[in-house]
């Protein structure tokens, strides 16, 4: 196998077996190689060719499943998925119980995400004490402990998604808890918007705040004022995003379960209760031919063949997965959603020299995602006559036309770890850098890395020279090089370059075809407004999309995306 030096170094530090000594004792084909075996033991018959079929799926780099995947497969009590969601109602038993819960989960290697509106706000009624309620965020201070002393499998720090809608009494509050310090460093924080509260602040309309317990109005607020607490906020530290929570149920395949709340930490998967979801993602840099003129270009059949393959490898996940309760096992076999995305994007358009700024770009995004969307529906229908839809089927959206082995089949994930494993660009994020060091990883050992397809690209044109080598060395990128073609300087923007509009169309582009979500930051320059966030959130919103989360560069740091994408 063809791997990076920073890809080596993350697999050994995180993902090979080791001893009791703490010494490396598998190779990354043997890695591999389990992965498949376990996997391909969800079969009845045929289990070695299909165990050869996902050994070289993976090996070429083509797909490769979420870390707990890799990190578990094959070892005793193996739990698999990165994503759940767990409840939180308003008791102390359900709130204790399931931080112990979320406790074992990040042991395991997964995120977990919880919606805290159900919980009576700050200074209500006990009435068994006869004392006052802490609030939403005295519980989630408690949960974001508790993560910081988890290491998952000794490997890295769970990541959570703590939301709270924007009708709660305590809103105000949770919309600047991050200005205060450090503090909550473990969570992503989102507030749960509706489609009313969107109205009320396009009309500028008062705004009721609901105590989830009396369901009396706690207070009356102007929306717009909220809004601008929230775009503040935002503008300051990066959080808190928001989570649609119209729409995320206006696609709700399972409508009949009730309303989603919430969704994992990184947002690409909105959960019931107790469900989990296991992610896969395939490497676009990978899904490129040269055709008879000599001319590089999207390889469909391979791209067909491997969302085949990698939607049997994620549907046999749900069924040979440990599940740490009985709850988890039970809501996720009933459902059986599982999440195919696609990283390496901003790789594929370089190799095509395609800007990623461009309107060829937002329409060759939606092409590949329909494509992915609809093979990976195919593949599922096809493993429903083979092994029976999922449970709830009758209780779902595809009742009565088109039988599916899972409610969903997609889900773009920010792939922070298994791009730098397939030694690719995140998940549809545009190059970061050109040059970069892969810092959080492994501290001082981690190399400094020049984009290879970048090298590879200057070379071909004769244009590699000591000159660009040490601008990129120096900057990340060769805007400044005006010597270099308009058109070059174009295909190699990199993050910052690229105005908002673009990383917004791209994540509309592709959330259009994603059955749940799309994890995606739009990353600002540090110069940029209030006003261009409130434009982001408000554009956001306008184009269907589930959820929203921004950065800008120099404002706070410690967002968990962004350390999701650096761990
Ligand atoms: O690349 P990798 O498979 O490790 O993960 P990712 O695509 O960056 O993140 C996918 C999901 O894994 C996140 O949405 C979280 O649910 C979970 N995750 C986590 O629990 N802890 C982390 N440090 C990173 C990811």
């Amino acid at each position: 196998m063809k791997l990076s030096k920073n890809a080596e170094q993350l697999l050994n530090a995180r993902y090979l077996l080791k001893n009791i000594d703490g010494k490396v004792v598998e190779s990354p084909e043997a890695l591999f190689r389990r992965v498949a075996q376990c996997v391909a033991s969800a079969e009845n018959k045929d289990a070695q060719t299909w165990e050869d079929r996902f050994y070289t799926l993976l090996t070429s780099l083509q797909f490769l499943p979420n870390s707990p995947t890799l990190m578990n497969a094959g070892l005793p009590n193996g739990q698999l998925s990165a994503c759940f969601v767990l409840p939180v109602e308003d008791s102390l038993s359900s709130i204790f119980t399931t931080l112990k819960d979320m406790a074992l989960i990040h042991q395991s290697g997964g995120g977990t995400g919880y919606n805290f509106s159900q919980l009576r706000p700050q200074g209500d009624l006990v009435s068994s004490s006869g004392g006052v309620s802490s609030g939403p965020l005295a519980f989630i201070k408690i949960y974001d402990t508790a993560t910081e002393h988890v290491r998952q499998g000794g490997k890295r720090r769970g990541a959570n998604m703590g939301i709270l809608n924007v009708d709660h009494p305590d809103i105000e509050a949770f919309i600047i808890s991050k200005s205060q310090g450090n503090i909550l460093q473990n969570f992503n924080l989102s507030v749960g918007i509706t489609d009313d509260f969107m109205h009320a602040v396009g009309t500028g309309s008062d705004w009721k705040l609901i105590n989830p317990r009396t369901k009396k109005v706690a207070k009356i607020v102007k929306a717009t004022v909220l809004w601008d607490k929230i775009v503040e906020q935002a503008w300051a530290t990066g959080d808190p995003g928001l989570i649609f929570l119209d729409a995320m149920n206006r696609h709700n395949p399972v409508p009949k379960e009730g309303r989603i709340q919430s969704t994992n930490p990184c947002g690409e998967v909105p959960l019931f209760d107790y469900e989990s979801c296991n992610l896969g993602s395939i490497n676009l840099s990978k899904i490129i031919k040269i055709d008879g003129e000599q001319q590089r270009t999207v390889d469909w059949d391979k791209l067909d063949e491997a969302i085949a393959v990698a939607m049997r490898f994620l549907d046999n996940i749900v069924s040979i997965n440990h599940y740490l309760l009985p709850q988890i096992a039970k809501a996720t076999k009933n459902n059986r959603k599982v999440g195919l995305g696609v990283m390496g994007w901003a790789e594929m358009l370089a190799l095509l020299n395609i800007p990623y700024a461009s309107e060829e770009a937002i329409s060759l995004g939606e092409k590949i995602m329909h494509f992915v969307r609809s093979k990976s529906y195919k593949a599922s229908a096809e493993l429903a006559e083979e092994r029976g839809t999922f449970p709830n089927w009758e209780k779902s959206i595809f009742h009565p036309h088109e039988p599916m082995r899972n409610a969903t089949c997609n889900s773009i994930a920010p792939t922070g770890s298994i791009s730098v494993i397939a030694g690719t660009s995140y998940s549809i994020e545009p190059l970061y850098a050109l040059a970069y060091k892969r810092v959080g990883i492994l501290g001082d050992q981690t190399q400094m890395e020049i984009n290879p397809v970048f090298v590879d690209f200057m070379q071909s044109l004769g244009l590699w020279t000591d000159a660009v080598k040490t601008e990129v060395l120096d900057t990340g990128g060769i805007q400044a090089l005006m010597d270099i073609p308009a058109h070059i300087r174009k295909v190699f923007q990199t993050s910052l370059d690229i105005h908002w509009k673009y990383h917004l169309k791209h994540q509309q582009a592709f959330q259009r075809y994603t059955d749940n979500a799309v994890s995606k930051t739009i990353n600002l320059a540090e110069n940029a407004s209030k006003e261009t966030v409130s434009d982001i959130y408000m554009t956001a919103w306008k184009y269907e999309l589930k959820g929203i989360t921004i950065y800008r560069d120099g404002s706070k740091a410690n967002q968990v995306l962004q350390a999701c994408h650096l761990n």
